[in-house]
């Protein structure tokens, strides 16, 4: 059975060992980046066992950023990546992003698994050593709550300044209980 879970007490291990085998493709990430934005980092795992990881930004902007996604070798061509990338682009809804966008070495065979996937090759940049190019892949997202302003790179994503404050006194309400802001996000959200 599939699964993906975004806690997991060899998150971090798991994708940075998983990124370096796979670093002909990914490039190379640094641990701390990765412990860094662990909130950001989903795991897939296959009858318990860590098996890929999708890694994102937070959606500043309302863009979602596909940072680095990677499945076993012996497991891939099983819809699992496809998975990740939906749990993903969920995560970017829930901020209220409206497009995702990636790059991606001009030569790999992931470019094809990004054309699956709907998403359409907006241009390309300049490559480092290891590809002629980097393609550049979108998608829109239709969020229920758009991010419509971004202040400190904060998403306004609640649909009225009521449910704003609501959410802010809950907030408080879970801070003064001794609860962490992470912890309360998890609880309320499950993310
Ligand atoms: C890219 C990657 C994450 C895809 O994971 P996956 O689990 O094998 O992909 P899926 O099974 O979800 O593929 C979905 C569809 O994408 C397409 N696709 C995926 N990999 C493909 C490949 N190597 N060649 C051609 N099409 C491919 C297929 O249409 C596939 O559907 P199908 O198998 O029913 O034909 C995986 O190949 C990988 O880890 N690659 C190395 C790391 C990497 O390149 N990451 C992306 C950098 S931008």
């Amino acid at each position: 059975m599939f699964t993906i879970v975004r806690t997991h007490p060899d998150i971090v291990r798991y994708a940075v060992s998983l990124q370096q085998r796979d670093s002909g493709s990914l490039g190379f990430l640094p641990q701390a980046v990765f412990e860094q934005h662990v909130d950001r980092l989903f795991l897939g795992l296959l009858n318990g066992e860590p098996c890929g990881y999708i890694l994102t930004n937070g959606g500043w902007q309302g863009v979602l950023r596909c940072v680095q996604v990677a499945i076993e070798y012996d497991v891939r061509r099983r819809l699992y990546g496809a998975m990740l990338v939906q749990a993903a682009e969920d995560y970017g809804l829930g901020l209220g992003c409206t497009s995702v966008r990636l790059r991606c070495g001009a030569e790999l065979p992931a470019n094809e698994f990004w054309k699956s996937l709907g998403y359409q090759c907006t241009g390309t940049l300049p490559a480092g050593k290891r590809f002629s190019c980097l393609n550049v892949w979108g998608k829109k997202l239709y969020p229920a709550n758009p991010a419509t302003a971004w202040k400190n790179g904060r998403p306004r994503v609640y649909a009225t300044n009521a449910l704003k404050q609501s959410e802010y006194r809950a907030r408080l309400n879970a801070k003064a209980c001794g609860q962490t802001l992470q912890d309360w996000k998890r609880s309320r959200y499950g993310r």
